[in-house]
């Protein structure tokens, strides 16, 4: 069969506009060039992030009308756990608003200055509350995880190798966790291999570091894992969640992505005492510990989404659009990192800019393309967000020019996402009318959200 239909039908619409190229151009001098500042009710197809943008189900609003609101020991909290326990086979369950902050109570207690925290690469905000806690993020993925053409099954694999003389050279008196993020979004959102996990996990064990995994996307990773990992053929996704969960010690997670909600997130840990300690930063922070930062309905509705995530048929038609909508930009002369990932198709801006040097922002300068030519919202990935001036005035670019077209789950058909790839054709056919852009106003950190932007003339 070549399809492999959504299983699901569509039960209610919510109204896109489309925008005049007028209105748009305007738009996005007010928002100084920067797309976090465009309205979204002025975007067409907004594709800036998979997080808590997804369609809920059915089943998950009406399991909003039986969240129990009770402060503490409410039901919804028991069906919560009882999903979350299932899954990560874990005893101890902190709901938290958003991942985030799961990860700032956990680093809160583990990262200190002189520490050095690997995964193979670490989120953004992980990476932001281990440093703002003290420790040092390292990531530590595979070589070939770098190369955007290489197309193969496990580009967001750990270097072993390296996490190994690592632990030896450091041992668990500098390395008090060790992390993987599955799949590696920073990476292009490739998945990691059971044996990878296992081998992590193992190396993590021997020097005795606990291993936590950043699960945002676990069902995803499973989901690539039984269609790539020859061992793992014949496991379910949910069995491969599992086992992906037994080598871990503790995880974090955003249920925005594979928890199919708009809104939560938790962390689940086996070490007992680590948890009571845990809780007292839960506590502060969020709230009781039998809600965390969610009212009841969001734990329903969270509890039925990590359910709902799991089934195969929607895990092939999800990661499937995603592998058309790649190879639609491709035949539109656009070039992608390769292979596409499970939640985003990530656009080679260098590839397709290359008379736009990395100080023009290239990335941006793409980013900006597919909005003003077709209300089309993406984030940039590249200099904006990680490069930087050297004190001695010179321009260090970022890596790799990226721009993220993340793919929101249920939401989007084939047919909206056809129109972003002759958007993005319409741009390649044009692409020496693109110049660069020069940031104006920078706020001191995570200047890519706020920064205001010109463009070269
Ligand atoms: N870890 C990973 C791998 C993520 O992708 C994200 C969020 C987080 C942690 C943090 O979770 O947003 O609930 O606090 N990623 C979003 C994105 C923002 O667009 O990729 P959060």
């Amino acid at each position: 069969m070549q399809h492999n239909p959504e299983p699901y039908r569509i039960k209610m619409v919510e109204a896109i506009r489309q925008t005049s190229r007028e209105e748009r151009l305007r738009l996005l001098e007010q928002a100084g060039y920067n797309l976090f500042l465009v309205p979204a009710e002025a975007v067409f197809i907004d594709l800036l992030t998979d997080s808590g943008t997804g369609a809920m189900s059915d089943r998950q609003w009406s399991a909003l009308m039986r969240g129990d609101e009770s402060y503490a020991q409410a039901r919804s909290w028991f069906r919560f756990y009882d999903v979350v326990k299932g899954i990560t086979g874990m005893e101890h369950v902190l709901p938290t608003h958003q991942g985030r902050a799961a990860e700032n109570i956990l680093f809160s207690e583990i990262s200190k200055p002189g520490l050095v925290i690997p995964s193979n690469s670490h989120f953004d905000t992980t990476r932001a509350n281990i440093e703002f806690f003290g420790a040092e993020a390292v990531d530590l993925v595979v070589p070939e995880g770098h190369d955007l053409h290489a197309r193969l099954p496990f580009k967001g694999n750990m270097d072993l190798d390296r996490l190994e003389a690592l632990l030896k050279a450091k041992g668990r008196e500098k390395v008090p966790l060790c992390m993987l993020t599955v799949t590696n979004n920073t990476g292009g959102g490739q998945p990691v291999s059971l044996e990878n996990i296992r081998g992590a996990s193992a190396l993590c064990r021997a020097h005795g570091v606990p291993f936590f995994l950043d699960a945002c996307r676990f069902a995803e990773n499973a989901w690539f894992i039984q269609q790539r990992e020859e061992a793992c053929k014949a496991m379910t996704v949910g069995e491969i969640a599992r086992a992906m969960f037994a080598c871990a010690d503790g995880a974090t997670m955003s249920a925005k992505k594979d928890g199919l909600g708009n809104i939560g997130g938790f962390l689940a840990l086996r070490d007992g005492a680590l948890a009571v300690r845990l809780k007292s930063a839960l506590i502060l922070r969020e709230g009781f510990p039998t809600y965390g930062g969610l009212a009841g309905r969001d734990l329903e509705a969270l509890a039925t989404g990590l359910e709902e995530v799991q089934d195969e048929a929607y895990l092939a038609a999800r990661i499937g659009q995603v592998a058309r909508f790649g190879e639609a930009l491709k035949a539109a002369g656009m070039p992608i990192l390769e292979p596409t990932g499970g939640h985003a198709v990530y656009l080679d801006a260098r590839g397709a800019f290359p008379h736009i040097a990395p100080e023009g922002l290239p990335a941006q300068s793409l980013t900006v393309a597919l909005y003003a030519e077709g209300g089309v919202r993406g984030v940039e990935i590249g200099s904006l967000m990680f490069g930087r001036t050297l004190p001695d005035g010179t321009f260090q670019g970022a890596d790799l020019e990226l721009v993220r077209l993340a793919v929101p789950r249920r939401v989007y058909t084939d047919n909206h996402l056809g129109y972003v790839a002759e958007v993005a054709g319409e741009i390649m056919r044009r692409k020496g009318t693109y110049g660069g852009y020069r940031i104006v106003e920078e706020p001191p950190f995570l200047r890519h959200f706020s920064a205001r932007l010109a463009p070269v003339t």
